[in-house]
């Protein structure tokens, strides 16, 4: 059975062939950095996101996140896409792309299901931190594509969140109030409960 990696799990280090050189995971301690597969080179979906991606790419450099593409296709195959993308839609792929022909990547992080008719990655993205210990975890059958604005709230969240004082909201943006982490010892609670809404409360609100 492939291993599923969890959150808070020491992301599993690798060296590989990509599209821009060797890459070791090792090499991006002390930043932040998003990993994620795709089903295949040459696909719909994978392109959508693809494209996205390198056009966002200012954005996670902004946020002091590295991006790193994984899938199970040679780098031959990586270089043929990106090529194509090029010149089809003038967009170029500006983060590597990792080849794992054979799966020892895929393998190690449970990107390929046990039940799968082939051996093609889902379509996961794995969030690592600068200690190199995986934040969150998001996994998107291969019909679907991921949103590349998700992606970015993701990591902005976990960095908000290890700033402290402070847990991320539905929908929470940068710049918008974040919620009080709950109380964890009986004086907090104790302090907060005289209000029906001890549990629910916004930083910077008066109570
Ligand atoms: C796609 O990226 O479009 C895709 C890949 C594998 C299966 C189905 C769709």
């Amino acid at each position: 059975m492939a291993h599923s990696l969890q959150i808070g799990d020491a992301a599993p280090n690798f060296q590989a062939r990509s599209t821009q050189g060797n890459i070791s995971l090792s090499d991006f301690r002390g930043k932040w950095l998003v990993l994620f597969s795709h089903p295949a080179d040459f696909t719909p979906v994978c392109t959508s996101e693809f494209v996205a991606l390198a056009k966002a790419k200012d954005r996670f450099d902004a946020i002091g996140c590295a991006l790193i593409a994984v899938s199970v296709d040679s780098l031959y195959s990586h270089f043929g896409w990106i090529s194509a993308i090029r010149e089809g839609l003038g967009v170029s792929l500006n983060f590597p792309i990792v080849e794992d022909p054979s799966l020892v990547i895929g393998r190690a992080y449970g990107m390929i299901s046990d039940r799968s008719q082939d051996a093609s990655a889902m379509r996961s993205s794995y969030y690592i931190d600068p200690e190199g210990i995986i934040r969150a975890v998001t996994t998107y059958p291969a019909t679907i594509g991921r949103s590349v604005e998700e992606m970015l709230r993701i990591v902005a969240a976990l960095q908000r969140v290890d700033q402290g004082g402070a847990v991320t909201p539905e929908g929470w943006h940068p710049g918008d109030p974040a919620l009080i982490p709950p109380p964890l010892d009986v004086q907090s609670f104790a302090e907060r409960a005289s209000d029906p809404l001890w549990f629910y409360k916004f930083e910077g609100s008066s109570k």
